[in-house]
């Protein structure tokens, strides 16, 4: 994929937003963690380079530093925010401490006329700061570009060169012109807007095919979610029947899964030699008596491993292990302090062991959930799995609260059942991250008929979100929530009380267990 955009992370929270913008714009944007080595990333020859902001002091020992093969290379360069102050630290500019620095909007007037302010007007508009020290002078060669009341260069750049830099974040919504602003760097650097998610499936596909010729077999363990579904189809495309695909039921999935991924992917997919493994048997008998949410979540863990590698053995000699890992899971893999990893031990496809036999493709590890779904799409995959919405590997278990038995689990499949229904009805299945139920463990009293009842209480939550990360409960309608009621009363046996969790993530997470 030469003449793309590489991007150095430098560790902004904004350094996603600034490859969504440039893919939004039509350009090929790859992501280099400041820590990892340049070279096999300019060996894949990118068009130009975002040097992106970043929480340190480029002045201080131990900061991340600018790699002199960056700008040997001789590339084009947007240095925004630290990446500026990281350019006029080593092109021989100074810089300074501020007393406070300075975070949010400010007035930014172009000085020059920069092909960067090229069709809008110069100024002044409205850009978005975050930084702690500044450019005091700039390295010889560059122009100051631009200011703002405090800030005497808040641009500068060096147009023989194609070395620009802009101390505020025109990749953030509040800053003005900022998209305008990455696209004219872009079109400087002489690359053309050419990338569409088909360019990058034909891209995937080659390189997937010369990476496993001449006749190399692949494996892939499908979730049944979005993410390990469109890798499977994707690798399919590039190396049809050498992939084998398995899914687990594990006798914790939702009413129809097994059927419904069945129907979605082996008729649109039959090169993907779905493998279903029902292996209920084994899950339930390991969970019977468990209540301790993480040892059932380690049972399921490395049960699915046990049946995972025991499938694939029997399918002789293969190569490669197929992954949906997204950019994301890949931040917060890499980051030491990955909030949820802390509060549960997550499981999914992507937590199979290392020492397993094979070597990995991921084929998705740049993009984001948005960008999976209209890959999906491009790739023939239909809506209703597209659009599923997330379900755990752990999948029932951890929505019964104390030990998982096979009342509780036919109880939560029918109340579940009825949730999804409804909320689909609705029309909410999009603008809901996630709506479910919960089994508690503990009974209340009932009147129905004329008689007691001492029946189970099951919980709904729904919530909204944009990444799991947070999420507020989402305000349904009063009249769902009664129909959700009175349908799950009436229809599940056994339940006679249902209620709604109002709490946020955090402080509460949107699974129970
Ligand atoms: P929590 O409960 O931590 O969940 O707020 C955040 C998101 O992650 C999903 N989740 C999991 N996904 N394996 C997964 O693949 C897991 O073990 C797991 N646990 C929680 C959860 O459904 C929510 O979308």
């Amino acid at each position: 994929m030469a003449g793309h955009v590489l991007i150095v992370d430098y560790g902004s929270q904004f350094t996603q937003l600034i490859a969504r913008k440039t893919r939004a714009a039509g350009y090929y944007a790859e992501i280099l963690p400041a820590e990892l080595p340049v070279e096999p990333y300019l060996a894949r020859k990118p068009g130009a380079l975002i040097l992106s902001g970043g929480p340190a002091s480029a002045m201080e020992d131990g900061a991340p530093k600018l790699d002199p093969a960056l700008l040997e290379a001789g590339l084009p360069i947007l240095g925004i925010c630290y990446g500026m102050q990281l350019l006029a630290l080593n092109l021989g500019g100074q810089l300074t401490r501020e007393a406070t620095g300075e975070y949010g909007p400010a007035i930014f007037e172009g000085q020059v006329d920069s092909p960067l302010w090229g069709g809008f007007d110069k100024g002044p508009f409205k850009v978005w700061m975050s930084h702690g020290d500044r450019v005091e002078a700039p390295p010889a060669g560059f122009a100051v570009s631009g200011k703002t009341e405090d800030l005497p260069v808040a641009a500068m750049e060096n147009r023989d060169k194609k070395i620009f830099a802009i101390q505020f974040h025109p990749e953030v919504h509040h800053t003005q012109n900022g998209e305008a602003i990455l696209k004219n760097f872009l079109a400087v650097a002489g690359l053309s807007p050419n990338w569409k998610m088909s360019s990058f499936a034909r891209d995937t596909i080659e390189a997937v095919k010369e990476k496993t010729a001449p006749d190399r077999r692949v494996i892939c363990a499908l979730s049944g979610g979005v993410d390990s579904a469109v890798a499977a189809a994707l690798i399919s495309k590039a190396i049809g029947n050498r992939l084998h695909s398995i899914f687990v039921d594990n006798g914790l999935l939702r009413e129809g899964e097994v059927e419904e991924v069945r129907a979605a992917l082996t008729a649109a997919y039959p090169e993907m030699n779905l493998t279903i493994v029902d292996a209920s048997k084994l899950f339930l008998g390991r969970l019977a008596g468990q209540e301790d949410p993480e040892t059932k979540r380690k049972i399921i863990g490395q049960t699915f491993i046990e049946v995972f590698k025991k499938e694939a053995l029997k399918l002789g000699q293969i190569d490669f292990l197929v992954q949906g890992t997204l950019y994301p899971d890949v931040i917060e893999s890499v980051s030491p302090q990955g909030p949820s990893a802390m509060i549960k031990s997550h499981h999914n496809v992507g937590g199979l062991p290392k020492d397993l036999p094979f070597t990995l493709i991921e084929p998705l590890r740049d993009l984001f959930k948005d960008e999976v779904r209209v890959l999906g799409h491009e790739l023939g995959i239909p809506d209703s799995l597209l659009w599923r919405q997330p379900f755990p590997g752990p999948g029932l278990a951890i929505r019964i609260i104390g030990p998982v038995e096979e009342e509780g689990l036919f109880i939560l499949r029918r109340a579940d059942s009825i949730v999804r229904q409804e909320i689909k009805k609705a029309g909410l299945e999009r603008e809901i991250w996630q709506a479910f139920a919960v089994l508690l463990s503990n009974k209340s009293v009932g009147v129905m008929g004329d008689g007691r009842s001492y029946g189970r209480v099951v919980a709904i939550r729904a919530v909204t979100s944009v990444d799991a990360m947070t999420a507020d409960w989402a305000r349904l309608p009063h009249d769902l929530l009664a129909k959700l009621s009175s349908r799950i009363i009436n229809e599940v046996p056994g339940v006679n009380r249902v209620v709604y969790d109002i709490s946020t993530k955090p402080p509460g997470t949107i699974e129970w267990e």
